[in-house]
């Protein structure tokens, strides 16, 4: 007989505005998209014997399940690794399995490849091997797997929505209780295109470590005068404010990043439930200056893709997306401009950077799921 193979797929995820707050212990508004990663997984009898092929890129990789560490050589064998390293910290035993996984969520383009990789191997390895492993602590290992495995101290976002998302759904997280709520995305005449600047800069992943240490430092120097404060999320505006003269500049432009911008997430909230797009543009714009000036984690390409919008009143909110330093920004338009802006951006950015845009209309999609199980 044939050994059983489980299939997989996992969405990748778009956020529309809290960014940089999740691990702030904020609220975000993701959604998983219709762009995901699928993993196929058999037993291959062996005790010991893990062999991984990524379709996509012709690259196979094999290695010890007792005993693996993470490759100097980076890439994503470090996130199948993590995985794994982190479902056996729960207990889970496996044994020798193949698995081959395919998709097109675009890597590097924020939109978060990396979880739904880790997300459609370790829902599969919990199938195949009936771990009974819960979907949050499944979301928790991912998230760890790029912590321990990775070295990105990343927040819980993405492997949330890539994991919970729901068709035509946002979801609206509180990433300290992780209580969240479904939010309808009734766009009417509106749709969300991504511009994908096919620049993902070096800085990335070290400057999103120093983020998190720069809001720490925030959170430690407030601390003195409210102990009751462990992250930014519980500091107010006017607390901020009050001190803003005890914190280094820098500092005070990231947390005042935060603070606003877990503000603004609330409205956008608000503003999607009435359909009010415009006000919802706008917080999208707002997040994007605030990123660009303050948290100071996007790129002469993105701004220039968010400062082409400007003038278009069919825009309605542009703003990068994701942990920045490259990637896609994320587009608020009216469905009937479509064609007309991507024509005009595109031409624009060409001739501005010489590099052309990959560009994607995004909808709101189901989270991690079972596809079809074949013997
Ligand atoms: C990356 C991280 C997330 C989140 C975003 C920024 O995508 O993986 O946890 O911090 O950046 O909002």
């Amino acid at each position: 007989m044939e050994a059983e193979i489980i299939k997989v797929q996992a969405p990748g995820r778009i956020n529309i505005i809290g960014e940089h707050v999740d691990y702030n212990d904020g609220f975000v508004l993701p959604a998983a998209i219709n762009k995901n990663t699928v993993f196929n997984l058999k037993k291959n009898g062996s005790d010991k014997k893990g062999h991984i092929t990524a379709e996509n890129l012709g690259e196979s990789f094999s290695f010890d399940i007792t005993s693996f560490h993470p490759t100097k050589k980076g890439g994503w064998p470090n996130y199948v690794m993590g995985v794994i390293h982190e479902l056996q910290n729960l207990g889970a035993s496996i044994q020798g399995f193949e698995g081959t996984f395919k998709g097109n969520v675009p890597i590097g383009g924020g939109m978060s490849s990396s979880a739904a990789l880790e997300c459609s191997l370790a829902s599969g390895l919990n199938e195949l091997f009936d771990l009974g492993i819960n979907k949050w602590d499944l979301i928790k290992a991912c998230q760890m797997a790029e912590h321990n495995f990775v070295g990105i101290k990343c927040g819980i976002m993405d492997q949330f929505a890539s994991m919970m998302g729901k068709k035509d759904h946002a979801m609206l997280l509180d990433c300290r209780s992780l209580n969240f709520e479904y939010v309808p995305m009734d766009l009417g005449n509106h749709q969300l295109l991504l511009l994908n600047t096919n620049v993902s800069h070096a800085l990335a992943s070290s400057e999103y470590n120093t983020r998190r240490s720069e809001c720490e430092e925030g959170v430690k120097i407030l601390k003195a005068h409210y102990p009751e404060i462990t992250k930014l999320r519980d500091v107010s505006k006017a607390r901020l404010i009050r001190h803003k003269e005890e914190l280094p500049d820098h500092i005070y432009r990231r947390c005042s990043h935060v603070v606003w911008e877990i503000e603004r997430t609330h409205k956008a909230k608000e503003a999607l439930l009435k359909n009010d797009y415009w006000q919802l543009g706008n917080l999208i714009y707002q997040s994007h200056f605030s990123l660009q000036n303050d948290y100071k984690v996007s790129c002469s390409e993105l701004d220039f893709l968010v400062q082409q919008t400007l003038d278009k009143e069919y825009v309605l909110g542009s703003r990068m997306m994701g942990g920045g330093f490259g990637g896609c920004t994320l587009n608020l338009i009216e469905v009937h401009r479509k064609e007309e802006f991507i024509d005009n951006i595109s031409n624009a950015y060409r001739a501005k950077f010489g590099i052309d845009l990959s560009i994607y209309t995004v909808y709101a999609e189901e989270g991690t799921s079972q596809l079809t199980q074949t013997t």
